[in-house]
């Protein structure tokens, strides 16, 4: 089955509207040729907007926000709801980043609310999933994936799973400059897809577009996205650069 690869920066907390300006230029001026790769850049809320005006031209490249609130509106301070994305034409959300997990508490239940969120309004979802090196080394790979998937995923219907990807981010390679190694990788790759097939059958698995995170470089992109289950990566510290980026996309992306 051909799923066409799909590489998203994860800026993080970087980036606010004038630098998220300035990349723009830059990464558009690079990207010239036809593209063979879905591209995604998940910037700051604050830099949502400009970052949509700045993309307008018709390349393609969509728009992600980091984060969701689980809530519709009201009174909740510091919030921003689903609706206030889709006004400023923000494609997809990243839900459930192990960061989202680790500091600001979010469990698979409230990953999975705001999931069910971002669906009703029609946001793409991001949804990352992942282990600490305690758990792995501990065995427990495959039943903490197993559970962030079929808790964060309840309710989320197949098609919903559509327009979606899971990022498989192993919590020991983000920002730490260790990359899972391309048989880990695979490894773990192939296991979300079983669960997938177990949840939803085999046609919606064999669809669903399945990326790696975690310390993904220009120099590593094409053996990870050589492996087969590996359709696209979330890319953090190495998406701050634009040429970096541009060269993971290309480096990663079928000729
Ligand atoms: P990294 O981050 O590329 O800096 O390791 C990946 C992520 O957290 O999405």
């Amino acid at each position: 089955m051909y799923r066409r690869p799909i590489f998203a920066a994860n800026w993080k907390m970087n980036k606010g509207p004038s630098d998220t300006e300035a990349f723009a230029k830059s990464f558009l001026n690079k990207l010239t040729g036809r593209q063979t790769s879905d591209i995604v850049i998940a910037a700051p809320f604050i830099s949502l907007a400009v970052l949509t005006e700045a993309l307008r031209d018709g390349r393609g490249i969509e728009v992600a926000a980091q984060n969701c609130s689980q809530f519709d509106d009201g009174a909740y301070t510091g919030e921003i709801s689903v609706k206030m994305l889709r006004e400023i034409l923000v494609r997809h959300v990243i839900i459930g980043h192990s960061e989202r997990r680790s500091i600001f508490g979010e469990t698979n239940a409230i990953i999975n609310a705001k999931m069910i969120k971002a669906r009703q309004v029609g946001l793409k979802l991001i949804f990352c999933i992942g282990e600490t090196l305690e758990e792995r080394n501990a065995g427990k790979l495959e039943s903490i994936l197993r559970s962030q998937i079929t808790e964060g995923l309840e309710g989320i219907t197949a098609h919903d799973l559509e327009d979606s990807v899971i990022a498989y981010e192993p919590v020991w390679a983000i920002g730490t400059g260790v990359t899972a190694s391309a048989e880990q990788a695979q490894e773990a790759h192939a296991f979300v897809r079983s669960v997938i097939t177990d949840l939803y059958g085999a046609e919606v698995s064999g669809k669903l577009r399945i990326q790696y995170g975690g310390s993904v470089k220009p120099n590593n992109a094409a053996e990870l996205m050589a492996c087969p289950d590996i359709d696209g990566a979330l890319i953090g510290g190495a998406s701050l650069d634009a040429q970096s980026f541009y060269d993971i996309i290309q480096n990663g992306s079928p000729s």
